[in-house]
């Protein structure tokens, strides 16, 4: 028999592509989603899927007690820096909390295997870079808190009752799906390649916050990483913790660092036209650069990113299309 594997947060960006790919070798997908800030375009046709927030403890139960689950890949999450640090009661509530309904209704079940969708976040601003899983845990945003408050759960939960966990921490997600089927919708939207690619088609401003950094440019530098490559550390995830393995914690990102300025560069040079910014003030909970090392997941996973930043900026940009038509 296929293998039953429930997703929360399916039908959300990075959620909808490992959905798609799970269903392309061959899994039971199984999707819980509230649809927050998800999409209904998102929805896998493919997927079973029910409309139900992970804090409806009785609802959990219910579809735990409908199908026999393998592994959980947790996503439902509350994603926005900035809202995080105005909504801390909120964000902790959706993160933490309901995770939590979540993990206590595997063990309930007899489900004892799931990956997180953790962060570099976690990590708030680097001693040192690139950042491997052993450097300190020390977030500067609510988000990043909830993130790493959600881990130790994870960690007591695995000393009491067994569940075997990874905790996958992404850095900054990007482009879509091959078939470009599958890629980001946040409303409003608040990460870096998409926002630059909306907002050129319409020729307006991007706004970059703050070029004071002690970056190369000023600008802050982060890692990208292609949606598929994340989706597919998932699969190698479902393997691993299959084999009896123990629970740890795996950056997920390709070891290279772009400027906003760079990826504004970038951009530019796809749509074949010039990017307006602005320069603003620095947000909170930003900090100046992260890059992953990613030593962990070759070695535990046999995992390693596919794809260029090139590939990323092109699949969003043929998934804006398709969005725009
Ligand atoms: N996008 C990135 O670059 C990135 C980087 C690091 C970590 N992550 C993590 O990956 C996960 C997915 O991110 P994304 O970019 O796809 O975001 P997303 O907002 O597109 O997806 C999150 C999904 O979870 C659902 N959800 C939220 N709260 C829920 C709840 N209480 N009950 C049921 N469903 C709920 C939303 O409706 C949405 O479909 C999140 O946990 C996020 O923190 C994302």
């Amino acid at each position: 028999m296929n293998k039953e594997i429930l997703i929360t947060g399916g039908a959300g960006y990075i959620g909808a592509n490992i959905v798609d790919l799970l269903i392309k070798k061959k899994y039971k997908v199984v999707v819980i989603d509230n649809l927050s800030t998800g999409n209904k375009s998102l929805i896998h046709p493919d997927a079973i899927f029910y409309n139900v927030d992970i804090s409806d403890k009785a609802k959990l139960e219910e579809i735990f007690r409908m199908h026999i689950i393998d592994t959980v890949i947790h996503l439902a999450a509350l994603s926005s820096v900035g809202e995080s640090a105005k909504k801390p009661k909120k964000y902790f509530k959706n993160n933490v909390k309901g995770g939590l309904n979540l993990l206590e209704a595997m063990v309930e079940n007899e489900c004892k295997k799931i990956i997180f969708s953790s962060s570099a976040a976690v990590y708030g601003n680097p001693q040192y870079v690139p950042i491997n899983e052993d450097h300190p845990i020390n977030p500067i945003s609510i988000y990043g808190e909830t993130k790493a408050t959600f881990e130790e759960k994870l960690k007591l939960f695995d000393k009491q009752h067994d569940l075997k966990f990874l905790s996958l921490r992404y850095f900054n997600a990007g482009g879509s799906s091959d078939d470009n089927r599958f890629g980001e919708i946040h409303i409003p939207e608040t990460h870096l390649i998409p926002s630059i690619l909306k907002l050129a088609a319409k020729n307006r401003e991007i706004s970059i916050f703050g070029d004071d950094y002690d970056t190369k440019d000023g600008t802050c530098i982060r890692d990208y990483i292609h949606v598929v490559d994340i989706a597919e550390a998932h699969i190698l995830g479902i393997e691993y913790l299959g084999n009896n393995a123990q629970s740890e914690m795996i950056n997920l990102g390709t070891e290279k660092g772009y400027s906003v300025k760079e990826i504004i560069n970038l951009c530019s040079k796809t749509l074949e036209k010039s990017v307006k910014s602005k320069i603003e003030p620095r947000r909170k909970g930003d900090p100046p650069i992260l890059i992953a090392s990613c030593g962990k997941a070759k070695k535990l996973l046999n995992w390693e990113h596919k794809k260029t930043i090139h590939h990323i900026i092109e699949s969003a940009w043929k998934f804006e299309q398709k969005l725009s038509i």
